[in-house]
């Protein structure tokens, strides 16, 4: 997307404020973690493609080489996953702040919640130096899953299940979720959903990250404007829309008419189109061929039908326009089929993006200037102030 752009050097006179509504030709930050071509659907983690991470790594090496830039040796990935592991553990007192969610909350409202009471709790949260920023993020990769998994069990009556430190994350997670460890597909197939939503560029919840941590507030106020960010349905929410298309069509028959019906109401179709993305998003590429084992392995092969039907039917009415599924299309099928409920689709996505979240306040820091575009004004001048008893 800007390979070509290049920084303007330090000394160069300010150009004039240029209107760029959604901030879409605007770049606001550099970063060295993820790279996007939205014309040639090319995703990178410093440098090494989606589909060979997907593919190969896990999302504990993943998150290191986000984090240090280039891929850890053996002896590094395990005591990067020790690291982990020591912080997979909750703290009394957020169990406490659990229990005393109401059931009815959303996941989503829940982990916004549950992630800023982490600062409540932490000493260094208002340490700003390096060190105290990786402390940090490292506990938030490690603490969130516990968070999601434990606020589902609080809502449904069920006792606590602390976190397994003798499983990766996707695992002790499923395990939390479930009571019980999952398969050894069950485990790979989450973990490659964390890798694939690990980080993108400036994305909305990214950007406010950055934003919050640029005014030299802390770490865990990032993670929450994020989580807050990226819940909306044009954003992270849009998974969980996805499922709830899914459902609403309910069978294979009914998908043309309604999502031909959708378009002509101009519509959105949830899990298609991205900002950056012009062709297939290289993370659905990944998605599809993955969706589609998991759901025939769980019987939800009608899931991924219907799915690939709407595709079909989006890739004949819209792709000229440049629209294609993104990340969220095949999550919902995957997700779904490794027995999630639809309101912890989008949980999932923040559980993963927190390690980009997290990564992007620490570059933010080490070149450091207030995010403050502006704003157009376009309402009156010169109105004079008339007593309330006149109005
Ligand atoms: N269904 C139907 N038409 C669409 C869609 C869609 N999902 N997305 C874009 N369009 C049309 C849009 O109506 C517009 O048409 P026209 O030129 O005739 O007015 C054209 O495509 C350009 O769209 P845009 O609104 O200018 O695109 P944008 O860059 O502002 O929005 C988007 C990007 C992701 C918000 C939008 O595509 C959308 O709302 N998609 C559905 C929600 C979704 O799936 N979000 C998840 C994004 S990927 C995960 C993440 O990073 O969060």
């Amino acid at each position: 997307m800007t390979a070509t752009v290049e920084k303007p050097a330090a000394d160069a006179p300010s150009a004039k404020p240029t209107w760029d509504k959604g901030l879409a030709n605007t770049i606001a930050a550099e970063t060295q973690m993820s790279f996007i071509d939205g014309g040639k659907g090319v995703l990178e983690y410093v440098g090494i493609d989606i589909d060979s991470l997907a593919r190969n790594s896990t999302y504990e090496e993943t998150v290191f080489l986000l984090w240090n830039l280039r891929l850890p040796t053996k002896a590094e990935l395990a005591a990067f996953e020790q690291s982990l592991r020591d912080e997979y553990a909750l703290p009394e007192e957020i169990y406490a702040i659990i229990s005393a969610l109401p059931k009815t909350a959303t996941p989503m409202h829940a982990l916004r919640t549950m992630v800023s009471a982490l600062g409540t709790i932490d000493r260094d949260a208002d340490d700003d130096s390096l060190a105290a920023n990786r402390r940090k993020a490292l506990k938030l990769v490690a603490k969130t899953p516990a968070l999601i998994a434990n606020f589902d069990r609080h809502r449904k009556g069920m006792p606590f299940v602390k976190p397994d430190a003798k499983q990766n994350i996707a695992g002790s997670f499923l395990t939390m979720l479930t009571g019980h460890a999952p398969t050894d597909a069950m485990r790979r197939a989450l973990d490659v959903c964390l890798i694939l939503h690990a980080d993108h560029g400036l994305n909305a919840s990214t950007f406010a990250a950055r934003v919050t941590i640029a005014t030299l507030s802390d770490m865990y106020s990032a993670m929450t404007t994020a989580i807050g960010t990226l819940k909306g349905p044009l954003h992270g929410g849009a998974n969980e829309e996805v499922m709830l298309m899914l459902n609403e069509i309910g069978t294979l028959d009914r998908v043309e008419a309604f999502i031909k019906d959708k378009l002509a109401k101009k519509s959105l179709i949830m899990g298609f189109g991205h900002r950056v993305y012009k062709a297939y998003d290289p993370r659905a590429t990944y998605l599809k061929t993955f969706a589609k084992q998991v759901a025939t392995d769980t019987g939800n092969e009608k899931l991924y039908e219907m799915s690939q039907k709407i595709e079909d039917i989006m890739a004949a009415e819209v792709a000229a326009k440049g629209i294609y599924p993104n990340v969220d299309f095949y999550s919902a099928t995957t997700y779904h089929s490794l027995g999630l409920e639809l309101d912890l689709f989008t949980p999932m996505f923040a559980m993963s993006r927190i390690a980009g979240w997290s990564g992007h306040c620490i570059e933010q820091l080490s070149d450091n200037r207030l995010i403050r575009p502006a704003a157009l004004y376009v309402g009156p001048h010169g109105v004079k102030y008339g007593a309330i008893t006149d109005r």
